[in-house]
């Protein structure tokens, strides 16, 4: 059964035919101008929700050791106080972000062969801001919500990375300050 699924998983789509190319010198060397390029184009390629992305956080496992955790949520603005999402104070990642501040996020975009991580310490910001995001959710029936927390992320890392056919995937990876790490 393994073998079978081994092999199955084998068959599965690799990157599309056609990739675009990324050449990081004659691209934005703003890190969030290079992103919101990126962005438009996978929205432009059909990408359905561009701006979903998985955020890890920390916590504790059984034991006491580490444990990180993922999951998929929304990109809701990049600003001076860093990559912003929301979620409950009191989810898993709102109480592993309390004890431990620091996060990771990571967009894909299949179509193009994409993918953009970003690692940094993060912050909550304001009760108002939170509040204003609650209250634009899609589904937002004018209820309150005191958990609802807007955080940002400010990247000490950012990296963009694009595949490529002939096996030489492109690497770009940035600092805090915007400086080119490798
Ligand atoms: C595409 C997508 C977007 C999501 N966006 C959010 C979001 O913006 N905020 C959020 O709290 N959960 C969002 N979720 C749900 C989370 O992935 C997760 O299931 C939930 O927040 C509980 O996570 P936790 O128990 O690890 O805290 C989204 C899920 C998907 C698949």
């Amino acid at each position: 059964m393994s073998e079978t699924f081994r092999r199955f998983l084998r068959t599965l789509p690799d990157f599309p035919a056609d990739l675009p190319g990324f050449d990081p010198d004659k691209s934005p060397q703003d890190p969030v101008l290079l992103f919101k390029q990126w962005l438009d184009e996978a929205l432009a390629a059909g990408e359905p929700q561009p701006h979903a992305c998985s955020l890890a956080t920390v916590g504790r496992g059984s034991g006491g050791g580490q444990q990180p955790s993922s999951r998929m949520l929304i990109l809701k603005n990049i600003d001076d106080d860093g990559w912003h999402f929301a979620t409950s104070r009191t989810s898993r990642k709102g109480r592993e972000l309390g004890a431990n501040p620091y996060a990771a996020l990571n967009f894909y975009w299949p179509s193009l062969g994409r993918q953009v991580r970003v690692l940094g310490p993060v912050t909550e910001l304001s009760a108002e801001a939170s509040s204003t995001d609650w209250a634009e959710r899609p589904r937002a029936d004018g209820s309150e919500n005191p958990d609802w927390q807007l955080y940002a992320i400010r990247p000490e890392e950012i990296e963009f990375w694009q595949a490529s056919h002939d096996g030489s995937h492109i690497r770009h990876r940035l600092g805090a300050d915007g400086a080119r790490l490798d």
